[in-house]
């Protein structure tokens, strides 16, 4: 895609990534994704981030289109060090020549471990600092562990424009650059997905950030993340925000998400059984079996649930390995405000709802009592998995009041 002018004199100069399906675990919903960076045009010239490496002949082409003849760019700003943003900044350096690498305190650390650079004229931003370009002013904000230690947002006053980094990214590919031109709910959907995969764990930073936003009473009419689509316009700006508080702030909903995998179909048995109960008392449910889903896709609908149901058999005095893999990215992802219940079948040694209860617990879920049963759910059974659901909404219902 050719670069885009934002504003005046501010250009999109990155990527889009129209086959990128996983990031490190976390599939992508057959989106892609994009890499943005941008290029401020004043007295001094400045490069906010870069791409993943693989595209640095896309950014080079973009700012070979913006920089007129014997303009250069002066300045980085790196916001970011994970390589789907830096990942080409070795290659931007040797090529650029900026005459300042600016940089969070934690950035400069990271930006060592990666690079191993001796010569580069790094110098370190905290939080509070300002710089000319010209006309305009660039302040920094760190916002650390939003999502690594290094992590930095990047506001320019003149322009009401704040450079947020991975905040309010969407995995994402488009032709279009702006919010204000693809489809809301799909765009709040992606957002969630984004947030549920990459954010959850560091909530508490993002009201942080949220408040910080508040006190230095920063006027925004543009927010430009580093994946997906731009926010331009106060109202756009408000809505991105408000929904990374609602996001942050995980008051669950009245909605279950039943997750299980299964061996003979016992266990399958029992977990349709407790989603009929939790339908009954009205909650809407999502029950997902990880033969045929995405533990990312789990996880993107557990962001807004009351309540998490588990569901394997005991599988050599333990439970099966896609319901371990679930747990482990689950409990990574730390989310918050939960109900936890588990179901599972066994043939001899009936560990399974001892192990998925512990981790519930380890995910600090309330745990309500689970159901297990030797080999096959007979109407009983299944009856008591019924009221387990009926148990669980009833708990939600109480949860949410
Ligand atoms: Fe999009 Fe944390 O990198």
């Amino acid at each position: 895609m050719k670069p885009c002018e934002i504003k005046d004199g501010i250009y999109w100069t990155g990527a889009v990534d129209w086959n990128r399906r996983s990031f490190h675990g976390y599939s992508l919903s057959h989106k892609g994704t994009t890499y943005n960076n941008y290029l401020i045009k004043d007295e001094k010239i400045a490069l906010v981030d870069t791409v993943a490496e693989e595209f640095w002949g896309t950014l080079q082409c973009n700012v070979a289109q913006v920089l007129k003849p014997g303009e250069k760019i002066d300045y980085f700003v790196i916001n970011h060090l994970e390589p789907d943003h830096a990942g080409s900044l070795a290659l931007a350096v040797a090529k650029y020549q900026p005459e300042k690498i600016y940089v969070s305190p934690m950035g400069q650390k990271a930006m060592d471990a990666h690079f191993h650079y001796k010569d580069w004229p790094v110098e370190v931003v905290p939080t509070g600092t300002e710089i000319s370009l010209g006309k305009r002013t660039l302040k920094f904000i760190e916002a650390r562990m939003l999502h690594w230690p290094d992590s930095m947002l990047t506001y320019c006053p003149e322009d009401k424009i704040v450079f947020t980094n991975d905040a309010f990214g969407q995995n994402w590919a488009t032709s279009e650059r702006f919010a204000d031109q693809v489809d809301r709910s799909t765009l709040e959907r992606l957002m969630g997905e984004y947030y549920a995969n990459i954010v959850l764990p560091y909530s508490p930073v993002v009201l942080k950030l949220l408040g910080t936003i508040e006190e230095l009473k920063l006027d925004i009419d543009m927010v430009c993340p580093d994946h997906g689509l731009i926010f331009r316009g106060a109202e756009d700006c408000k809505w991105a925000m408000e929904k990374y508080r609602e996001f942050a702030e995980q008051k669950p909903k009245n909605k279950a998400v039943i997750v299980y995998d299964t061996m003979w179909h016992s266990t399958e048995k029992m977990a349709l059984a407790v989603a009929s109960g939790l339908a009954e008392e009205g909650v809407s449910v999502r029950v997902m079996c990880m033969k045929n889903n995405h533990h990312s896709d789990v996880m993107s609908e557990i962001r807004d649930a009351a309540a998490v149901i588990v569901g394997s058999p005991t599988h050599n005095n333990g439970i099966l390995p896609l319901m371990a893999d679930m747990l482990t990215y689950m409990k990574g992802l730390r989310p918050q405000n939960k109900i936890g219940s588990a179901v599972g079948s066994f043939g001899w040694s009936g560990e399974c709802v001892k192990i998925l209860n512990q981790w519930l617990e380890d995910c600090g879920m309330e745990v309500l009592e689970g159901v297990k049963v030797k080999h096959v759910p007979d109407h009983e059974i299944l009856g008591k998995c019924f009221d387990q659901g009926k148990a669980i909404a009833a708990a939600i219902k109480a949860k949410l009041a």
